[in-house]
């Protein structure tokens, strides 16, 4: 075990956990931060993608001890009261449907539009193709991406 002293969403936080434990054991199980999702656990699906430093992240194969120091942000931290410029383009283009992918698809947007403001399709297509929505929503999806960015 080891006691790893975070930065989560803007707070000191520490856990207490072996060193190769993934950080979303850490975000969920100890912080209660339930908005990172379990999907595939081989950081193929998306469903937990959080920022590591601002760059989108897999917290389910990110090991709790390479993120000492690093500013992380989970959709928690987006914002106070889900008025984020992406999340107020989800909500406007009602782009859930079952939602459980949806808030990886935000921060790799989130992500996305820090490091390219103005994507084209290509580019918003590049940048969430890992992340997998079971509905099916990646019209709605592409369309919320543009939106944030206007
Ligand atoms: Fe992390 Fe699928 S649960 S990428």
């Amino acid at each position: 075990m080891g006691r790893y002293r975070l930065h989560v969403n803007g707070e000191r936080r520490e856990v207490d956990l072996p060193a190769q434990t993934p950080l979303l054991w850490a975000l969920r199980e100890q912080l209660g931060l339930l908005g990172p999702k379990y999907g595939c656990g081989v950081g193929a699906c998306g469903a937990c993608t959080s920022l590591v430093d601002g760059q989108a992240a897999r917290p389910c194969v990110t090991p709790v001890e390479e993120v000492r120091g690093k500013r992380v942000t989970t959709i928690e931290g987006l914002s106070e009261d889900g008025d984020h410029p992406v999340q107020r383009a989800w909500l406007e283009l009602g782009v859930p449907q079952c939602g459980y992918c949806q808030a990886g698809q935000i921060m790799s947007t989130v992500a996305l539009l820090a490091a390219n403001p103005d994507p084209d399709d290509a580019e918003i297509d590049a940048a969430l193709r890992d992340n997998v929505c079971r509905c099916g929503t990646y019209t709605r999806v592409r369309a919320a991406v543009r939106r944030a960015a206007e």
